[in-house]
């Protein structure tokens, strides 16, 4: 690395400088770094271990109330044993990260970050940064943590974001996520790909899979609580002025769209972005039922596009859903092969 690059395409240095030196010892392993910043010190983003946890728990007793809040959805301090078995995480097959400033013969631990693998395949992320460092390093960290656990084959990783971090909810929005359809208004579950912008679905559920493209990411979200068989995610499309990074836009695969059981495009047919999206779908992926949702805006009162089925948005959440397994039915019935 001859630059001192961040993941996330951030050019902020700690103290607003941008560094020009980087360690000759970087580190190779996927996800660890060593970085001189422009003040001398060294930034080192090393795996957790045994001897990390002491300092760990001084490190969240000495944070806000409201950090640990947002870290442990409790604003007290868990307990030594949590400590203990994230620094295990990876005989786990997780990854546990911290990262340490050293100046001389002083070393401050300023952040960590970990995934713990689940039993659908996906890892489930957390991550915190030391007030004093916020402002690049947890995009920094984030995007080491999403490349070791892509060197570790995981291509998506979850998190469970209260729905007041709104620190938290930016980073996954800027790095690209999708919303994991949930009932609870109290958190926000998204997924992160690991090397791509676009997760995929577990690769280990056995559910029905429902991507959903809306500008609202809380779509029907009572339909997972009254079909516990069904997966719903929803992606919010990409950034204004950035139609290149949506995939099935650009021509490209999009892993949720492609795996699909259904796809409803719940956006205003008004809006050129929801043309758009239904066009790409029906060409790169004509096997997937493509479901519209009708009554969005008042001009969309005319019949959905040929290939399309329509779902009227004055519909119950029981009669959306019954809709969209019907249409999955009808493509299971038309996949069929013919009696011979
Ligand atoms: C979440 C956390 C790791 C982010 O790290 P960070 O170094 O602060 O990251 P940034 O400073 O780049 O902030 C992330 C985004 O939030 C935005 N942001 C920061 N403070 C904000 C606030 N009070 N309200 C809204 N957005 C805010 C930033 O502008 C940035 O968005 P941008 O990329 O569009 O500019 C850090 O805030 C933290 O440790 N929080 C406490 C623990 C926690 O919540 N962990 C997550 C549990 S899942």
């Amino acid at each position: 690395m001859g630059t001192w690059s961040l993941g996330s395409g951030s050019d902020r240095g700690h103290d607003g400088a941008v560094a020009d030196d980087t360690d000759p010892s970087t580190p190779d392993e996927p996800g660890l770094r060593r970085t001189t910043l422009p003040d001398g010190r060294v930034l080192v983003i090393r795996r957790a271990t045994a001897a990390d946890v002491d300092r760990m728990i001084d490190f969240y007793r000495s944070l806000p109330l409201e950090d640990r809040y947002f870290r442990f959805f409790t604003g007290g301090l868990p307990p030594r044993a949590h400590f203990e078995r994230t620094v295990d995480v990876a005989t786990h097959g997780g990854v546990a990260l911290v990262v340490e400033v050293i100046a001389g013969n002083d070393v401050q631990l300023v952040g960590d970050a970990c995934y713990v693998p689940q039993a659908d395949g996906d890892g489930e992320l957390a991550v915190t940064i030391d007030p004093n460092w916020r402002g690049w390093l947890g995009p920094y960290l984030l995007d080491t943590l999403l490349e070791a656990a892509a060197a570790n084959g995981v291509t998506t990783l979850r998190a469970e974001i209260l729905v007041h971090n709104r620190p938290m909810l930016a980073l996954v929005r800027s790095r690209g996520c999708a919303t994991i359809g949930d009932d609870d208004l109290s958190k926000v579950r998204v997924a992160l790909g690991t090397s791509t912008r676009t997760p995929s679905w577990p690769a280990r559920d056995a559910r029905r899979r429902i991507l959903v493209e809306a500008a609202n990411p809380r779509w029907r979200n009572g339909i997972t609580k009254i079909e516990p068989t069904v997966s719903v995610m929803v992606c919010a499309g990409p950034p204004s002025g950035y139609r290149e990074r949506c995939p099935v836009l650009a021509g490209r695969p999009c892993p949720l769209a492609a795996d699909a059981d259904a796809i409803v495009v719940a956006r205003s047919l008004d809006e050129q972005l929801g043309r758009d999206l239904i066009e790409a779908h029906l060409q790169s992926n004509p096997r997937v039922p493509l479901l519209v949702e009708t009554g969005v805006s008042a001009a969309d009162g005319g019949p959905p596009p040929d290939g399309t089925h329509p779902l009227s948005r004055a519909l119950s959440d029981d009669e959306a859903l019954a809709a969209i397994l019907s249409a999955i039915g009808e493509s299971s019935r038309d996949a069929e092969p013919e009696a011979v």
